[in-house]
């Protein structure tokens, strides 16, 4: 296994459209994918991420790799669902999705902040549809196919962007709510005073994570 180099905004890999992954559980092509979907998994680790997208690491290939947010359960229709409720209560199983498609559920959107491990340092208020459907194929060829509101519908949304050459920042309405993260606390105070002070709920959703999708 190897920790791979992560593409940096800029890198023209990541405003490319990926390509999708050829039959993904037949030899050869099993073989190569479980050997880099392993170095993704250990690049996502060592980067101290939730999410990675195969552009990312230089490879313009439909694939992603995220770990779902215990606390926004996906509602699973395939079979892992069943392996998943045998799990402990807040386990959130790496998700690996080959040639992935999403699906809004309806109109509603929500804003949420953002990080990606190509825009090192920088957060962003970025909007998203509030709940989807996603599928894809798990290495071994078999449908995945989910229901995901919240953050986790966020995360899929975030990566499979990445597939069409799209960075959060290009998603968003208003750039003077892109800020490093070293200030983002500033952000936080003062939705919380604007919260105490009884204005305007907000929906900014995500406040307080510690996420880089
Ligand atoms: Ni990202």
């Amino acid at each position: 296994m190897a920790i791979l180099k992560i593409a940096r905004m800029g890198h023209p890999v990541l405003r490319q459209r990926a390509e999708p992954v050829a039959d993904p559980a037949s030899e050869p092509n099993a073989a190569a994918l479980g050997r880099f979907i392993a170095d993704m998994v250990e690049t996502l680790e060592d980067a101290g991420g939730i999410g990675l997208a195969a552009p990312q690491v230089h490879v313009p290939a439909r694939l992603v790799i995220f770990t779902p947010p215990p606390d926004d359960a996906a509602e699973d229709s395939t079979e892992d669902a069943e392996e998943a409720d045998g799990e402990a209560p807040g386990a959130a199983p790496l998700t690996i999705l080959i040639n992935p498609e999403i699906e809004p559920l309806g109109e509603d959107q929500e804003l949420g902040w953002e990080g990606c491990l190509s825009v090192p340092g920088l957060r962003g208020l970025v909007p998203r549809h509030s709940a989807i459907r996603y599928r894809g194929l798990a290495p071994d060829g078999s449908l995945v196919e989910r229901g995901a509101t919240g953050y986790h519908a966020r995360v899929v949304q975030h990566e499979c962007d990445h597939l069409d050459g799209v960075l959060y920042p290009m998603r968003m309405p208003d750039l003077s709510q892109l800020v490093f993260e070293s200030e983002w606390r500033h952000v936080v105070a003062a939705a919380r005073d604007e919260a105490q002070d009884g204005g305007q709920e907000n929906d900014r959703q995500g406040e307080g994570r510690d996420a880089q999708p």
